[in-house]
């Protein structure tokens, strides 16, 4: 399969388009827009989870694995869904959230009323000697990880929310409960398989405390341990390595490039690619989310510069994102979406999706959708936000920053719903949103970005190009002075030929000095935003202008 070809539309259903008037996006809204997404010519729709659950995580707190969420439609509309996208030449990838289940999945009701099988489902354990919770670790959703268990003396393990309790993988009925989940899908046609903070499932049951609760010394003890890979290789042969055409991705919490790399080269045998996230916590202050340093730039283009070499390097395979619905809009982040909406959006969208991997784009990127940068606390849902007011309240942050905080790094800046036109709640709903659209839904939304905008066009053009151009499907990568303070760029080069990438991440226009080589051969520019149209010793390049160039001999 080749995987360089590929292109991912991440869809979050709940914020879709709304097909009932619940205020809720459904199965059906999806089917209804599934023109627009073809029109864009990706080749998957990775839809955020839509089974049952209490919604306290939104959906990744599931209480069944094999249904659909009333809210969502039936299983009816996910068969059309299937059939309708396959007439239009687009697969589904499905996310599977198998580290956890929601405290209201059968599993865990039947362990609460004392079944010992499903209790060995989780992971319970008691209080230390002195009292105090099995271990000190924190969630990673802020409070303690571990809850008491019903009205016995014992405590469950939970990474995430306190309605998401982990599931004990150790326990082979329950690897081979969730390999049966995956092959319900599977025969159902669905052809691609998102992996939920898969790299964690692989806890030490010895539960040892950590040093300093809540650090990456603590992420130690339960990330990338060994048994995962064994784990993740034996999902492979019971599952999706049964058939030969399934994308999968797993999504990889604070994981290093040598287990990227064991986790995706295809002789491992165990998924297809990974997400991870180290390049989009260029932001956080001494490794901190909930703060709102300026980003680093150089920092930026250093780790994906460090992913992209030694996953080549390796034959690993990286997804490539700079958003997704856990993330700030990426332009409202890395640019500047008053003055330079256009330019931003497509520079960041060339400088990612040129780069060796997968692309995937985020509902709304392609039209420039921002963050909404809410005024009220009321207006935010997300219980990660939420229980981060408290924590920063209770660490004596006044409320004006925690608000600017909770501005800039909340989940709910990517939830806002779909802007689809000029009508109110952007088209997105007949009923009341579930999540307050964007204010600029007048200016951004998809009738008038298809009509008049340019970013959705360059979004056509710039997928287009990947799939024209074996060069960025399957070329080396290689970075170009990556100390410059203002411009990324890279070269990609494949049978001879050069790739060159550059890219201005600021309104400041800037220099670059090109190296001999690329200005021997002939040179044609493939896309870009800006006025640059040749290659010279120095080039100069406009607020947040992109340009690619191929390079051939003669
Ligand atoms: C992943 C999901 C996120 C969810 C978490 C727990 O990080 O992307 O949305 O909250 O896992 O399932």
């Amino acid at each position: 399969m080749n995987l360089g070809e590929k292109v991912i539309y991440q869809v979050y259903p709940k914020s879709f388009y709304d097909s009932t008037g619940n205020g809720k996006g459904d199965l059906a809204g999806v089917i209804e827009k599934l023109d627009y997404i073809a029109d864009l010519g990706v080749d998957l729709i990775w839809l955020n989870p839509f089974y049952p659950s209490p919604q306290k995580d939104n959906g990744y707190d599931i209480s069944d694995y094999c249904a659909i969420d009333p809210t969502y439609g039936t299983m009816a509309d996910f068969e059309r869904l299937i059939a309708e996208a396959e007439k239009r030449g687009i697969s589904l990838m499905l996310d599977m959230v198998l580290n956890h289940t929601s405290i209201e999945h059968e599993w865990f009701q039947k362990a609460l009323a004392g079944d010992p099988e499903y209790q060995d489902f989780y992971y319970l354990r008691p209080a230390k000697a002195d009292g105090s919770l099995p271990t000190n670790w924190q969630s990673k959703f802020g409070g303690p990880a571990w809850e008491k268990f019903g009205d016995t003396s014992l405590y469950y393990l939970h990474l995430y929310d306190v309605s998401q309790a982990d599931l004990n993988w150790h326990n082979p009925k329950v690897r081979q409960a969730l390999y049966q989940v995956i092959n319900f899908w599977l025969a159902k046609g669905v052809k691609g398989l998102r992996f939920d903070v898969l790299n964690v499932i692989g806890k030490d049951p010895n539960f040892q405390d950590s040093q300093e609760p809540g650090s990456n010394q603590e992420k130690h003890l339960y990330t990338d341990t060994p048994i995962v890979h064994q784990w993740i290789k034996e999902m492979h042969q019971a599952t999706f390595g049964r058939y030969d055409d399934i994308v999968t991705v797993g999504e990889m919490s604070s994981t290093d490039v040598a287990n990227g790399i064991r986790y995706s080269n295809p002789t491992e045998q165990e998924l297809s690619m990974i997400f991870s996230f180290h390049h989009l916590k260029v932001d956080y202050q001494d490794g901190e989310k909930w703060s709102d340093p300026e980003f680093d730039f150089i920092a930026l283009k250093q780790i994906l510069d460090t992913w992209q070499k030694g996953m080549s390097d390796h034959q690993g395979w990286n997804a490539l994102f700079l958003n997704n619905h856990d993330q700030p809009r990426s332009n409202s982040r890395f640019g500047d979406v008053i003055h330079y909406p256009y330019e931003t959006q497509t520079m960041l969208a060339t400088a990612i999706q040129c780069l060796r991997g997968t692309p995937y784009i985020y509902q709304g990127e392609e039209i420039g959708m921002t963050d909404p940068g809410y005024q009220s606390i009321d207006d935010y849902v997300d219980v990660e936000t939420l229980n981060h007011y408290q924590i920063l309240q209770e660490k004596g942050y006044p409320i004006e920053k925690i608000m600017n905080i909770i501005r800039k790094k909340s989940r709910d800046n990517s939830r806002t719903p779909m802007q689809w036109d000029s009508s109110k709640h952007a088209g997105f709903t007949k009923g009341t949103p579930w999540l307050k659209v964007a204010d600029n839904y007048q200016t951004i939304n998809v009738e008038r970005a298809r009509k008049e905008g340019k970013i959705y066009k360059y979004y056509q053009d710039l997928i287009q190009l990947r799939k024209d151009y074996p060069i960025i499907q399957e070329g080396s990568y290689q970075g170009i002075q990556l100390d410059h303070p203002q411009i990324m760029a890279y070269e990609r080069q494949y049978q001879g030929q050069f790739l060159l990438v550059v890219n201005n991440f600021y309104a400041q226009p800037s220099k670059l000095m090109l190296p001999s080589k690329y200005l021997d051969k002939s040179s044609q520019k493939l896309i870009g935003n800006g006025p640059l149209q040749f290659l010279t010793e120095e080039i100069m390049l406009q607020s947040y202008e992109t340009a690619v160039f191929l390079l051939k001999d003669g």
